[in-house]
């Protein structure tokens, strides 16, 4: 029934949307058609609506890349076709070469681009040239950063993973890892970008991310029932929350009870950018946005390196003895410091297998700014580009058998460049890369420590929303360590 509607109001959308869009399509083809260099291999799909609902029915799978990506570069035997998406004319890139021409053209070729339910959902996209707009969000990481030197931030996040665990974990016999390690990932994100340790402050704003996640990624058609309304009214209840929050910090700094240094809020106020200030919409817009790039993509990995450690018990004896170690080195201090961190490389190599093996992010968009060519295809200006993950994380060219869990691979000088890029690379590689760092190994760190655990549901299924996630959440019975 449910795929019945989604189909359905699809159908409808796409149809609306894309048929002027489409007129585009066939002059920019007819305009690369003649001598010269050609379109890629691929095919532009239904008149009207082209492989949109095949793309988003593979990303609800979690499996762009191999029930979009790689089913067609193989029919074409080309490591990047052309298709139709979103109502826009596509490029679909795979392969190292392929991330090697994106990742070091960025600046000079390409933008970032969003998907449409992206853009309606944040609205300020609307008034803010998209280059400015990822400025600010890496300037925003980077200026947390400095003020948060490395020692403080860890101290924080050592803090809050402990809390966690002995308020949420401790004494359970049984529970369920997803949600808990969700619970973690926010209360650290709203406590150091938002400075809020209200925990029903922070669980009233998870609630809405909660229902914001599922359509952030589909069919922009706000009608009730779809995964896209559910989405709109998060985003609505979201922004009333996260206006009042900017409220109350405007009057603190006003009344110097605020500093304009101690959280990503108060820079966002406080500091200037090549285009002004940042107006209130567009800080609402950062805020979810950075919440929302930092939360599901932690959670899903911290649960996923949960999972395989239940699953392959050699890798969980390697991890733990790693940590122990650790801890034998740290005492008589407790609180873990930023070179401890540095000290973790098993267990950093571990969830870098887990990054590869499973899609956190399946890929990412761009727009392209001029008239390029790529391994003899021309790709138009004004053209959308997708890059893929996955399809690069499992070719057999680049990471021998691939479907094998084996963290042995990033050891040395690891796999070659371009071959393994969760966070991409380059100038719009993931802002987050260092804190999702830190926050995956302190608690990987604390987990270990204190428990084992096994799944209830050996078999239990995946689902993916924005990133991945065990269909029941991941319950483990739990179990303290005896030595
Ligand atoms: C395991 C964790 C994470 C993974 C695998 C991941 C992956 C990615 C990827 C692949 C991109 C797109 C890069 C590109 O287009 O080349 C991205 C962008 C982004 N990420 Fe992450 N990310 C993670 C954690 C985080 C965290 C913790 C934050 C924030 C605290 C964050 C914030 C963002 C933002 C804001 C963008 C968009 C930047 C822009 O507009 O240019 N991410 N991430």
């Amino acid at each position: 029934m449910e795929l019945f509607f989604f189909v359905l109001i699809s159908l409808f959308l796409i149809a609306s949307i894309s048929l002027g869009i489409r007129s585009f399509a066939y002059k920019t083809k007819e305009k690369v058609t003649g001598t010269g260099p050609t379109l890629p291999p691929g095919s532009f799909g239904w008149p009207i609506m082209g492989e949109t609902l095949q793309f988003l029915a593979a990303n609800r799978e979690g499996a762009i890349d191999h029930k979009f990506i790689s089913k067609r570069t193989t029919k074409y035997s080309s490591k990047i076709f052309k298709t139709s998406i979103f109502g826009e004319n596509f490029i679909v890139f795979s392969g190292a070469s392929a991330n090697r021409f994106i990742f070091s053209n960025d600046s000079k070729f390409f933008i970032r681009w969003w998907p449409p339910s992206f853009q309606k959902l944040f609205p300020s996209m609307e008034f803010v040239p998209i280059e400015h707009d990822a400025a600010k969000g890496r300037k925003l990481m980077s200026l947390f950063f400095k003020f948060n030197e490395a020692q403080k931030l860890v101290a924080s996040i050592d803090s809050i993973s402990r809390n966690q665990l002995k308020n949420n974990w401790e004494g359970k016999n049984e529970v369920k890892v997803y949600p808990l390690v969700k619970m973690y990932t926010f209360t650290l994100a709203c406590h150091l970008f938002l400075s809020i340790n209200d925990t029903e402050k922070v669980l009233k704003l998870l609630y809405h991310f909660n229902n914001l996640t599922d359509g952030i990624l589909s069919v922009p058609l706000s009608i009730p029932g779809t995964p896209f309304h559910r989405a709109t009214r998060a985003m609505e209840s979201l922004r009333k929350e996260i206006y009042l929050i900017i409220k109350e910090r405007r009057e603190a700094l006003a009344k110097n009870l605020a500093s304009p240094t101690q959280d990503v809020l108060s820079q966002m106020i406080a500091v200037p950018f090549d285009d002004g200030f940042m107006t209130e919409l567009e800080i609402v817009d950062k805020i979810l946005a950075i919440l929302f790039g930092g939360e599901e993509t932690t959670t899903a990995t911290i649960t996923f390196a949960m999972k395989y450690l239940s699953e392959m018990p050699h890798l969980y004896n390697e991890v733990l003895k790693e940590q122990r170690e650790i801890t034998r080195s740290m005492k008589p201090r407790e609180v873990l410091r930023f070179d401890d961190i540095q000290k973790m490389r098993y267990t950093w190599n571990f969830v870098n297998e887990v990054m590869r093996h499973i899609p956190i992010v399946q890929g990412a968009f761009r727009e392209v700014k001029v008239d390029i060519t790529f391994v003899g295809y021309v790709i138009p200006k004004g053209w959308k580009l997708y890059w893929g993950v996955g399809s690069t994380h499992h070719n057999s060219e680049y990471f021998s058998e691939p479907e094998r869990f084996n963290p042995i691979r990033f050891e040395g000088n690891g796999p070659s460049p371009y071959t393994h890029v969760p966070f991409g690379v380059g100038p719009l590689m993931c802002p987050g890369h260092e804190y999702a760092r830190l926050t995956i190994l302190v608690f990987l760190h604390y987990v270990v420590k204190m428990f084992q655990w096994e799944p209830i549901l050996p078999n239990e299924k995946m689902k993916f929303k924005a990133a991945p996630m065990p269909a029941e959440g991941f319950p483990v019975c739990l179990s303290p360590h005896q030595i």
